[in-house]
């Protein structure tokens, strides 16, 4: 699918009001998407796992407007107060996906938002609201156009949501999706995710990711600066290949189910990350002295439990510790008694792989 499959010529018939419900899950990436070009293309493909547990639920009430704005129209409540701090995100997005949804101007759109985790946290947020909302005025879409293909909806839906955040493009299906042009990924895209299309081992079925919320605060530099803190980067290109790389490895890795090479991939991705946020100019640091504490108990418990736990960084200082289901007691047993006490007030959360967003009832 190309660019222009996603405009709209005509709608079938344009109702009055209505409402619409979206639920969509976080996503955790395993190789990492760092860097981007013009319109939310992506300096390198990337591959996540998508969550279950962490996720928006986002409810759009919509009204024909007596005549079209020449601004948006829509009030955004958070977990039931009105935000008008999230406004101007808001309105980039609904002028980056005009061209696609020519209703938008004619509407007045009540947006009614709420979290499973705590917002700005390292937990991608953006992902799991974009996600949501994209999905959401799809469905206001499909209800002008009620003949539309479940195909395009989908593809639709992923394609909006990358211009609202990038990796939010990846919490449309799951448990595994996959984001950017890679020769050996087949209808892989720089303009939407796929789900993972080939067949994957029984080991990554229900995988496992505790979050441990080392640092709940706001972060300090948002994803959208260190992505264009890549332009100019002395190790840009060659971590823009890196990442190809690992995502041609992976394929191997996922259908043999090999976690030794899993994980090589898996903690290297999450390292990088943060070595290019080091590197970059200004550099900055989003791991806290906690974070380091619970990556070494890992590596040492790894060793002695000889288990496959691992795990991978967003853009913060949370850690996301990843094992396989069958080793859930023994690994879940040693976070309680090591790790969570380098958690603010052992907060964190049990999350899994999970099947990407569902519409829920109004
Ligand atoms: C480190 O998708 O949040 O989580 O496109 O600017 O909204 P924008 O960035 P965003 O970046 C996520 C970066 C990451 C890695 C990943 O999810 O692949």
């Amino acid at each position: 699918m190309m660019e222009k499959d996603f405009l709209t010529s005509e709608y079938t018939s344009l109702k009055n009001k209505g409402k619409v419900r979206w639920k969509s899950p976080s996503n955790i990436a395993l190789v990492k998407y760092w860097g981007k070009k013009k319109n939310q293309i992506p300096a390198n493909p990337s591959i996540s796992f998508t969550l279950d547990t962490c996720a928006t639920d986002t409810k759009v009430s919509y009204q024909r407007l007596d005549e079209k704005t020449s601004g948006f129209s829509f009030d955004l409540f958070f977990e039931g107060v009105q935000k008008d701090d999230f406004r101007p995100k808001i309105e980039t997005f609904f002028h980056r996906i005009e061209t696609y949804l020519p209703f938008l101007r004619e509407y007045h759109f009540k947006i009614e938002t709420s979290n499973s985790f705590p917002h700005s946290s390292g937990i991608a947020s953006s992902a799991s609201g974009m996600s949501a909302l994209a999905l959401c005025l799809m469905s206001v879409e499909r209800e002008f156009l009620p003949e539309m293909a479940e195909n395009l909806f989908t593809k639709k839906a992923s394609f909006l949501a990358r211009l609202g955040s990038g990796s939010a493009c990846r919490s449309i299906d799951g448990p595994l999706v996959q984001w950017g042009s890679h020769s050996a990924i087949e209808g892989s895209s720089d303009l939407f995710g796929i789900e993972y299309p080939y067949k994957t081992h029984e080991i990554f079925a229900n995988f496992q990711d505790t979050i441990l919320l080392v640092d709940e605060g706001q972060k300090q530099v948002s994803s959208t600066v260190g992505h264009d803190l890549m332009h100019g980067h002395p190790f840009a290109e060659q971590r823009f290949r890196q990442a190809y790389t690992h995502l041609s490895d992976f394929q191997t890795v996922l259908e043999d189910g090999n976690l030794k090479d899993f994980i090589k991939i898996v903690e290297s991705e999450a390292l990088t990350l943060h070595a290019m946020m080091m590197t970059s100019h200004p550099y900055f640091i989003l791991m806290k002295p906690n974070t380091l504490e619970i990556i070494n108990r890992i590596w040492s418990f790894r060793e002695t439990s000889k288990t496959s736990v691992c795990f991978t960084l967003d853009a913060g200082a949370n850690v996301h510790v990843l094992y396989p289901e069958n080793e859930k007691e023994t690994v879940y047993g040693f976070i309680k008694s090591e790790l969570l006490q380098f958690c603010e007030n052992r907060k964190h959360i049990c999350d899994r792989t999970g099947s990407g967003a569902r519409e829920q009832k109004n």
